[in-house]
């Protein structure tokens, strides 16, 4: 079954999507809806049961935009609640917590679920993603850096925003630019529009990077044993020049 467009009465007119959040138990995510719709905060931790859901209207361009926004929870013990609405998505708010790695290493989990929730027939292809990396107030305790999630993101096609909704940096700029960027698809007959194209690379590109920078050593970056000759050195710039060369313009690597 192919994505679903949204229905809409008339061009130009009132647009209805269905925006649906994913990541791991308290990175956040009920957070952020609250921040961006009800402008405030709430620090004690409500697990979500289940799913939220709730309806806000939103201008991009002047049109009018119906958001139902299904509010997954994160906690595993909710899997046979959340696999029913994956479907007829057309645009995901993907998070974790900069501060909690096993939240950032979890998002491919996150995706393969829905991946797998939506069939042999579903495509991802037709949704928006956005990566929010939160809680970056928690600046003391963060462990994964904006360059190390912003390659994860842009890698797939992905929109990526460094968020808090505490402090709520970040929360309206990424609900902008995400919103806009389901409109411009929607607008644009489901093809991705020229001028949203991003900078990206191949998965095996972004693998090849993170190798090298997550690499232990200078032999473990070149990914050769100790002691190896120089003929089957490359030098870990060489590999990365290789790398940035063949970085092509791509609206979407990693489902292809
Ligand atoms: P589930 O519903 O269980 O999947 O969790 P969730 O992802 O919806 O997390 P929720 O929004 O409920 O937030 C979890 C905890 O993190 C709460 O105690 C929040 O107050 C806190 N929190 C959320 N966002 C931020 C943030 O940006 N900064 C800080 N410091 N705390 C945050
Ligand atoms: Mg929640």
């Amino acid at each position: 079954m192919e994505a679903s467009m949204p229905k809409r009465k008339e061009p130009g007119k009132s647009l209805r999507i269905k925006v649906i959040s994913m990541g791991n138990a308290e990175v956040g995510k009920s957070c952020i809806i609250k921040r961006y719709c009800e402008k405030r905060f709430v620090a004690k931790y409500l697990a979500t049961i289940g799913i939220d859901y709730g309806v806000t209207k939103v201008y991009i361009r002047d049109r009018e935009i119906k958001v139902n926004i299904f509010d997954m929870a994160g906690h595993p013990f909710f899997y046979e609640v959340r696999n029913e609405f994956y479907k007829d998505t057309q645009g995901v708010i993907l998070v974790y917590d900069v501060s909690q790695k096993d939240s950032f290493e979890a998002l491919d989990g996150w995706l393969a679920e829905m991946k797998q929730e939506l069939g042999p027939h579903g495509s991802m292809e037709n949704i928006i993603f956005t990566v929010c990396a939160n809680k970056i107030d928690c600046s003391k305790h963060r462990c994964i850096d904006e360059s190390e999630g912003r390659l994860w993101a842009e890698s797939r096609g992905f929109l990526y925003f460094e968020t808090s909704a505490q402090t709520g940096e970040g929360i309206n700029e990424m609900f902008q630019m995400f919103y806009s960027a389901i409109v411009d698809f929607c607008e644009n007959g489901g093809k991705r529009p020229l001028t949203n194209i991003s900078i990206s690379f191949t998965k095996e590109q972004a693998d090849n990077i993170r190798r090298i920078r997550n690499s232990k050593d200078s032999w473990d970056m070149l990914g050769v044993k100790p002691g190896a000759t120089r003929g089957i050195v490359r030098s870990p710039f060489q590999l990365l020049k290789e790398t940035l060369t063949h970085m092509h313009c791509s609206t979407r690597g990693y489902f292809q």
